[in-house]
């Protein structure tokens, strides 16, 4: 069968690929393109470990198949550091030890950063909802939460 054609931004870069109708983004992502940060614990829209966003919106890269991103921009946990210079909530992730296996990591920031984008003063309830969709097997969950409101508290004081 015809592979669909797909042009897209990734990370702010023009990238072009095929993809059998069936492929999800996720797939696409790490299968063809290499990006392998997005994980895959569910594959079913469940855990969150997949999170990417598209035209600014967060979305389960798992539930998106690869040929809907045809003139969309996407952003990866890829494109989060700034070159050499991680994002403030990567570097605070780091510092306070807000990940064990490391597994949730990418889609708790992509995540966390959308929200801090929409709501940079968030109540601690906010952030607990917004990453409820981010499933953290290892159950680190109040660190998390911590450091996403240590983040925006420094994020604001910037
Ligand atoms: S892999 Fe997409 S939500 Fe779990
Ligand atoms: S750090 Fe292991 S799943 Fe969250």
């Amino acid at each position: 069968m015809a592979k669909n054609h797909v042009i897209t931004t990734i990370n702010g870069e023009p990238v072009e690929y095929l993809c059998e109708t069936s492929q999800t983004l996720l797939d696409v992502l790490r299968d063809e393109l290499g990006l392998t940060g997005s994980k895959e614990g569910c594959a079913s829209g469940d855990c969150g470990a997949c999170s990417v966003t598209i035209d600014g919106r967060l979305v389960c890269s798992c539930l998106v198949m690869g040929a809907e991103a045809n003139g969309k921009s996407i952003t990866t946990i890829e494109g989060m550091a700034d070159g050499e210079k991680l994002h403030p909530l990567q570097q605070k992730f780091l510092e306070q030890a807000a990940l064990q296996c490391g597994i949730c990591t990418p889609g708790m920031l992509i995540a966390a950063k959308s929200l801090l984008e929409r709501n940079p003063d968030p109540t601690e309830t906010e952030v607990r909802y917004w990453l409820a969709g981010n499933l953290c097997r290892c159950t680190g969950y109040d660190k998390i939460i911590r450091t996403v409101m240590d983040v925006a508290a420094e994020m604001r004081s910037a």
